[in-house]
């Protein structure tokens, strides 16, 4: 476990780049992210090179013994180049040219960008690949971040005609799968498809989810253009790529299997004022973060690709770019720095090491202050870096998986049915039920290998063919336990319905669903499991059992008495189906069941407080701004209490 930094030697005198790097290396911290929005510094104009300053700022860093993450600079082209090649500049759904003046300027798909990112990437890699202290390349900078991940220009209509072609063969092939019969919407030729943006009414599901799909593709394959220069010049170097928090607007798990390791930027002040949380929530995490919504990150990006991840950018102090930006309260970033090793992180580096003189980001913390005097966090941050070399290293799969895909969220989204859908908060409300009862979890894709877990759950498993069908029925067959949430078995894989829903996953579900409930934002329905009664919202799927066992009924008038919750007995194994989008207190007390079938052990944790044991020495973490009592805990805890904000380390 290693701590580091993100730095901009180009806004900085050249005369404090060693002293710097000197607090840095007293500081505990051993990365440092430099370059990644430095073009016009490389190349004020086109063909100047002045990679003089980068040579002196990477040699400086590594004489004083940091490594360095060099970051390709191509989420800022310069404005030279954007004047050259007009065509790069993205557009948005609304059909508006998004212009130059901050930064993410580019469509992924215009063959001018792809030959100066080449271009730039390769002058890069030929100079520093082999530089002792460059030891990782971070590609460009969160893709698709401001919404740039889905461009609507005439380069990417062209592209999309193309990636329908090589999906579909034939147009009849795309009429076919689509159902484009409904309004009159069947194609002659692929010249004939547009993009799915400003249309009447809402656009064709199908036609939209192939555009997301597409452009996912567009951000991968743009992505591999610069993982293929850097591996050729720059051997043995790790290549990764820093995400966004609930980044939705392309499939991780394809980008990542170019990259060595995946990073993401955890800022838990800012995440938690722009999620959907009431308010009541939010003023009580005010000023630490709300402890799943974090934890649910960590745990995507590790399962994404199955391995340690990083923390490219952590939070230190406030934030600029929420509705409000509160201070973190004191011994906060110490807590976020164990809470992401406890859940994965190899290397935690901080976002930013001196706060910035100007430019839109002006009031944003960093780990010192404007002036260069140390913020808040870099005590903190020394503790921490004191503390991790006796933590243990090792890590252990989790007993349970929760299964995610970026498929699923895209259809769903597209046609919500409800107005309070929401594809993460569904999922958040099942990893937090399971988080509060001292659980583990690997958020993991449907497709991955699931032998390892005893239960998997999979919240709006909505896209399902033959094949995942197949995969998911192995499993249980095995021994595994299925447990399907609302919507799940709904769709095929080009966004059509199933008839009847759950589709290909009828037989092991045990159940036909023929009709669902979609309820306004404060309205709720009750369902009686075991004689007792329990809120839903939302969403509800009415089961009619084919063979399963019912577990919970629902009690609302205008279904009474049909089945909520089943559960089928199947192979080995079992399949749960969960038809509504339960409270809180409906899942706590589904899971515990279903945990205690499953022979899994839980414990209750007070509200604010979590535990993590994926690593040998597990810690326990308070996110409340009070102490709390710990003392009923059945772990081997030294004290009774722990303190606000506090992180406790278990015994060995
Ligand atoms: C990230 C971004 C950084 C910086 C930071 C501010 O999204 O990668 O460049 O803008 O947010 O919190
Ligand atoms: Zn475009």
């Amino acid at each position: 476990m290693e701590l580091g930094v993100c730095y901009y030697p180009e806004h900085w005198p050249e005369d404090t780049w060693a002293p710097d790097a000197a607090r840095m290396k007293a500081l505990g911290l051993t990365w440092v992210r430099i370059g990644e929005f430095a073009w016009s510094a490389l190349e004020p104009s086109p063909g100047e090179l002045h990679f003089d300053w980068l040579d002196r700022a990477v040699d400086t860093l590594g004489s004083a013994g940091l490594k360095v993450v060099l970051g390709t600079p191509t989420a800022t082209p310069p404005k030279w180049l954007v004047d050259a090649y007009p065509e790069i500049l993205p557009v948005d759904a609304w059909g508006r040219l998004r212009g130059f003046g901050s930064r993410r300027h580019y469509c992924f798909n215009a063959e001018s960008y792809r030959r100066e990112t080449e271009r730039i990437v390769t002058l890069l890699a030929e100079r520093y690949g082999h530089h002792q202290a460059v030891q990782a390349w971070q590609t460009d900078n969160e893709y698709g971040h401001h919404g740039t991940a889905r461009c609507y220009c005439q380069n990417c209509q062209r592209a999309f005609r193309g990636w329908l072609e090589e999906r579909y063969g034939t147009i009849e092939a795309l009429n076919e799968a689509w159902f484009t019969v409904f309004w009159s919407m069947c194609y002659s030729s692929f010249d004939e498809v547009d993009l799915p943006n400003l249309t009447v009414t809402e656009p064709h599901p199908s036609h939209s989810l192939d555009f997301y799909r597409f452009s996912s593709d567009s951000v991968v394959a743009y992505n591999r253009l610069q993982v293929k220069i850097l591996r050729e010049h720059s051997p043995g170097r790790l290549i990764t790529h820093n995400t966004a928090i609930f980044f939705e607007l392309y499939d991780q798990y394809k980008l990542a299997e170019d990259l060595d390791v995946l990073a993401w930027d955890n800022y838990p002040l800012g995440m938690l004022e722009e999620s959907p949380l009431p308010d009541e929530v939010k003023a009580c995490y005010l000023r630490s973060g709300h402890p799943d919504l974090v934890g649910f990150n960590h745990d995507l990006y590790r399962g994404v690709k199955g391995k340690p991840f990083w923390v490219m950018e952590q939070q230190p102090g406030q934030v600029n770019w929420a509705p409000s930006n509160p201070l973190p309260a004191p011994g906060v970033v110490r807590l976020w720095s164990h809470q992401a090793f406890a859940h994965g992180a190899e290397v935690v580096s901080y976002f930013r090491w001196r706060a910035a003189p100007g430019g839109q980001e002006l009031m944003h913390a960093g780990l010192n202050l404007h002036d260069g005097r140390p913020d808040r966090a870099s005590a903190e941050v020394s503790g921490v870096a004191e503390e991790i070399p006796n933590r243990d290293g090792e890590y252990r799969q989790a007993g349970v998986a929760l299964l995610h895909d970026y498929e699923n969220l895209w259809a769903t989204t597209l046609q919500p049915h409800a107005q309070g859908w929401n594809y993460w908060g569904l999922l958040v409300g099942y990893y937090a039920a399971l988080r509060s009862l001292g659980l583990d979890l690997d958020i993991v894709s449907p497709q991955r290998d699931l032998s390892g877990y005893k239960l998997a759950f999979a919240p709006a498993l909505h896209l399902v063919d033959e094949s995942l069908a197949g995969h998911l029925t192995r499993y249980v067959e095995r021994g595994g336990h299925l447990v399907l949430g609302p919507r799940s078995g709904a769709k095929t894989l080009s966004n059509r319905v199933h008839a009847p829903i759950p589709g290909p996953l009828r037989g092991l579900a045990g159940v036909r669903i023929d009709h669902v409930d979609s309820l306004r934002p404060g309205v709720t329905g009750a369902v009686t499991i075991a004689e007792s009664s329990y809120l839903y919202q939302t969403w509800a799927d009415l089961l009619t059992p084919e063979g399963a066992e019912v577990l919970g009924t629902y009690q609302t008038d205008a279904y009474a008495g049909t089945a909520a919750v089943t559960q089928n007995t199947y192979g080995r194994g079992r399949c749960t189906v969960v038809g509504p989008w339960g409270t809180e207190a409906f899942h706590l007390n589904l899971f515990k069941r279903l945990l205690e079938q499953a022979g899994l052990g839980w414990l209750e944790l007070p509200e604010g407080v979590r535990l993590n044991r994926l690593r040998r020495q597990g810690i326990l973490q308070n996110f409340n701004s009070e102490a709390v009592a710990t003392a009923h805990l059945p772990l081997e805890l030294e004290d009774g209490t722990i303190a606000a904000h506090d992180v406790v380390f278990l015994k060995l």
